[in-house]
C-alpha cells in the first residue's frame, strides 16, 4: 500500500501516519522528521534546511527530492510506504510521479486531512514534542502525564522550533499558496479522498481505515 498524507501544518498528518503505518506495516517517511534528525544531529544537511524551517519556508526541492528518492529506493519500502508531507507543492508532485513511473509503481491512495484554520493555530501552539522518542502531545488536549516529561521515555518535552506563531503564520501561508494547489493536481487522477480532521484523533482514524481498510 502506497499513501500520500496532504493537509496543512497542525491538520494531524503525523498523528494518523503513526497509526496508520504501524497497522499496515509500512514504513512512515516525513520529510520534515527527515530534516529535524538532521538538525539534531548537525549534519551539512541539517544546517541548509534549519535555515527554511524556523522561517516556515519550504526547503528546495532539489534538496527534499533526492531524500525522498534515496529514502523510497530502501529495501523497506518494496511493501509500501506513506508520505508525510511529501510532496509538497506541484514540482514536487511530478518529481514523485517520474521516479514512480521509473519504478512501476502507482500511489494507491491520497489522503487530505482538512481542518479550521483557527484550530491549526491553537493544535501547533500547544504542541510539544519528545526530542528523544519523536512522541507528540498537546498542552491541553493530549497532555502528558507529568507536566512537561515524556509518558514513553521520560524526556523533557520540547516545542519544535517553528511552532512560533510567526513561523506558524508563514507555513499556513505556504501552505495555501504552494501546497493547496495540490488537491486539484491528485484530483484529476481521482486518488484524492477528504478526511474531515476537525473530529478527535480516534473518529478520524476510523474514517481513515473505512477509507483504506479494506486494501490491508
Ligand atoms: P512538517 O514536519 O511536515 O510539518 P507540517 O506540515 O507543518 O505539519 P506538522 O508536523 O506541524 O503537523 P501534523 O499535520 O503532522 O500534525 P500533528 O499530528 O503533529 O514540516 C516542517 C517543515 O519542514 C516545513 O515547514 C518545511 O520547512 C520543511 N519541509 C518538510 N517537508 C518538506 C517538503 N516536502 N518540501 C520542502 N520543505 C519541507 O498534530 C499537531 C498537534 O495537534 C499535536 O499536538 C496533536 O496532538 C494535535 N492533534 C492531532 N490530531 C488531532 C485531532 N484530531 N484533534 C485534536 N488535536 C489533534
Ligand atoms: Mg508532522
Amino acid at each position: 500500500m502506497r499513501i500520500i498524507l496532504l493537509g496543512p501544518p497542525g491538520a494531524g498528518k503525523g498523528t494518523q501516519a503513526e497509526r496508520i503505518t504501524n497497522d499496515f506495516k509500512i514504513p512512515h517517511i516525513s520529510t520534515g522528521d527527515i530534516f529535524r534528525y538532521n538538525i539534531k544531529n548537525n549534519t551539512e544537511l541539517g544546517k541548509l534546511a534549519k535555515q527554511y524551517i524556523d522561517k516556515g519556508l519550504l526547503v528546495p526541492d532539489a534538496v527534499t527530492n533526492k531524500i525522498v528518492e534515496d529514502r523510497l529506493s530502501k529495501d523497506d519500502c518494496k511493501n509500501g510506504f506513506l508520505l508525510d508531507g511529501y510532496p509538497r507543492n506541484v514540482s514536487q508532485a511530478e518529481s514523485l510521479e517520474k521516479f514512480l513511473a521509473n519504478e512501476n509503481l502507482k500511489i494507491d491512495h491520497v489522503l487530505n486531512i482538512i481542518v479550521d484554520r483557527d484550530s491549526l493555530v491553537e493544535r501547533l501552539s500547544g504542541r510539544r514534542v519528545c526530542p528523544s522518542c519523536g512522541a507528540t502531545y498537546h498542552v491541553v488536549t493530549k497532555p502528558p502525564k507529568i507536566e512537561g516529561i515524556c509518558d514513553k521515555c521520560g524526556e523533557k518535552l520540547i516545542q519544535r522550533t517553528d511552532d512560533n506563531i510567526e513561523s506558524v503564520l508563514k507555513r499556513l501561508e505556504v501552505y495555501e499558496d504552494e501546497t493547496k494547489p495540490l488537491i486539484e493536481y491528485y484530483s484529476k487522477t481521482n486518488l484524492i479522498r477528504n478526511i474531515d480532521g476537525n473530529k478527535p484523533v480516534n473518529e478520524v482514524y476510523n474514517d481513515i481505515q473505512a477509507l483504506i481498510g479494506d486494501d490491508k
